[in-house]
């Protein structure tokens, strides 16, 4: 098929246009750049020895949307243009409900003009907030704890209000836990300027002596050591959980949708001592103050994805860590 990527040239985009490519289809990257960059795209030509055809433009631009779809004769669209940052989300919630539900809308608005039915939709594990029980599944209730959280709340609500209203659409949503990890080339991976707020990445970055030590937010969490919990997921795993879904779309009308996560809960103190293990020396930390929007722990059921799709995460803790400072290395080893 041919599938437009929306925020393709991003860290989880571009794994998921590198396993489109690899599984026959014919992605085609729609990026505004303003959290990537172009060489993005060039990396993956390299990686496919293909050529990726590449739309700069907003999402939010719905003739230059429509006239991609058109040009491009899209049969399917992967949206993961968004923002994703917790924290930014608080302090400009408007930016957050403009891009990440408008654009959605937009986007929507122009694949009924081009005749495109088929989405796949990037939402988060954010959209359930505290949970009241572990692991989270698909029908429980959401009540995410930030803005961000919410702004893929109500894009999830456009799209199954637009399921219900015509059954041409055939939607599904991704709700992704905490990706880590890089493309087994080392090629493509997280920019560097994306990573502050992530866990993976900033105890990757003290492993290299980037930074002095790992900031652990909070060690009062109801938890097993009293930091917090997160379901990490191989970037891998999930961008061939969007294969799966979009197998799955083509024949199923409606909307629907699924966790994509291990299944397992590991904290914050048992990711740095397998980090630890990963790169061979031992990492220093600081326990500071809890952050504003975090919860105690978040992860995922997984049957729903298993049964359905038949989708299940093939990479353990150890290989996310072992790819996720060989990522480090390749950026350590870049010229600045
Ligand atoms: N990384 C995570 O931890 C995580 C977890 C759950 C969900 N998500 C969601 O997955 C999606 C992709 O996340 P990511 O980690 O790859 O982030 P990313 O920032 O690396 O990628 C997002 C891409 O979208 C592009 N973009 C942003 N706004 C745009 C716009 N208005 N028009 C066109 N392009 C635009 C950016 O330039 C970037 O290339 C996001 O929607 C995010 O909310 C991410």
């Amino acid at each position: 098929m041919n599938v437009l990527v929306t925020g393709g040239a991003g860290y989880i985009g571009s794994h998921v246009v590198a396993v489109l490519h690899a599984a026959g289809h014919h992605p085609v990257v729609l990026d505004n750049f303003s959290h990537s960059r172009p060489e993005v795209v060039q990396k993956l030509e390299r990686l496919t020895g293909a050529k990726i055809p590449l739309v700069q433009a907003d999402v939010r631009d719905d003739q230059a949307v429509l006239t991609a779809l058109k040009i491009h004769e899209v049969e399917a669209v992967i949206h993961l243009a968004g923002l994703k940052v917790v924290g930014e989300s608080f302090t400009d919630p408007l930016e957050y409900y403009e891009v990440n539900v408008h654009g959605t809308a937009v986007l929507a608005r122009a694949l009924e003009a081009a005749g495109v039915f088929h989405l796949v939709f990037s939402s988060s594990a954010a959209v359930y907030g505290k949970s009241d029980t572990l692991p989270v599944n698909e029908s429980q209730r959401l009540d995410p704890a930030h803005p961000y959280g919410r702004s893929k709340w109500h894009a999830e609500q456009i799209l199954a209000d637009l399921a219900a209203s015509d059954e041409r659409w055939h939607l599904v949503g991704l709700r992704y836990f905490n990706p880590v990890g890089c493309h087994p080339s080392v090629l493509i991976g997280e920019a560097p300027s994306e990573i502050a707020s992530n866990l993976m990445p900033a105890v990757a970055r003290v492993a290299a002596g980037w930074q002095s030590e790992v900031e652990v937010f909070g060690q009062d969490y109801p938890t097993v050591d009293g930091t917090g919990v997160r379901d990490f997921i191989h970037v891998m795993d999930l961008a061939q959980g969007h294969l799966t879904a979009l197998d799955y779309l083509v024949q199923h009308s409606g909307w629907d949708v699924f966790n994509l996560g291990t299944g397992r809960g590991v904290s914050v103190l048992e990711l740095i001592a397998a980090f630890e293990q990963a790169c061979g020396h031992s990492l220093a930390y600081r326990i500071a103050s809890r952050r504003p929007g975090d919860i105690a722990a978040s992860f995922a059921d997984v049957t729903k994805a298993h049964q359905i799709l038949g989708w299940v995460a093939r990479h353990d803790l150890a290989d996310q860590c072992a790819s996720a400072w060989a990522w480090q290395q390749a950026l350590s080893a870049a010229p600045s």
